[in-house]
């Protein structure tokens, strides 16, 4: 009797084990990033104004599926353009969105490409209250530079991802000034 509750309660044991990990897989899909870290969101120190952020983003290589999350007090924060991003012209489309708050939002980097995020108030985008991140494919998707060749180079061939992205990150704050 013993003997044969012991494989069926093994049996139990894996299926609640593997519930478990597909949870922590779906959980584990992106990377959620606090945006500025300790210094959270907030307008940056005069002498930093243009590098601020784009220093905090040229550290990490964002790809889809992972999250920019912003901790703020008595400030906003909102998803602005291109032109949004480097005019600082770009307003909330409702009053209550640009209203200056304590809060934490969260956005998921949902699409390849630039994504650009702004304080709601234009004086403190214009003081370097913005965040321009370059957002690459799904990590699992095979990488056209990662593909085995007959002569691959791996370990060399590892760096223009970084290297890319740092490239974006610099051109974007080259383009502050
Ligand atoms: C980014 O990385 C560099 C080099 O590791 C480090 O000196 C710098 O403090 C980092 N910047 C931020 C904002 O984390
Ligand atoms: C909150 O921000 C608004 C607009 O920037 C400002 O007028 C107000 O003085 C701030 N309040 C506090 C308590 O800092
Ligand atoms: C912001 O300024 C840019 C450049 O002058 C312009 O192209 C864009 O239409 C402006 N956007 C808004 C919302 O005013």
């Amino acid at each position: 009797m013993t003997a044969a509750a012991t494989p069926r309660s093994l049996l139990a044991l894996a299926a609640v084990l593997a519930l478990a990990v597909s949870c922590l897989q779906a959980a584990a899909k992106g990377t959620r990033y606090t945006v500025g870290g300790a210094d959270g969101w907030r307008v940056p120190p005069p002498e930093d104004k243009e590098r601020f952020y784009a220093d905090w983003a040229a550290n990490i290589t964002f790809y889809v599926d992972d999250s920019v999350e912003f901790v703020y007090r008595n400030d906003s924060v909102m998803k602005v353009g291109k032109a949004g991003y480097y005019h600082c012209n770009e307003t909330a489309p409702d009053a209550d969105a640009a209203a200056p708050r304590d809060g934490t939002t969260l956005f998921v980097l949902d699409a390849p490409g630039a994504a650009y995020f702004a304080s709601a108030d234009l004086a403190h985008c214009n003081m370097g209250q913005r965040l321009a991140v370059d957002v690459l494919a799904d990590r699992a998707a095979p990488e056209p530079w990662a593909a085995p060749g007959p002569s691959a180079h791996h370990s060399a061939a590892a760096p223009p991802t970084y290297s890319a992205a740092r490239a974006v990150a610099l051109a974007l704050a080259v383009g502050f000034v």
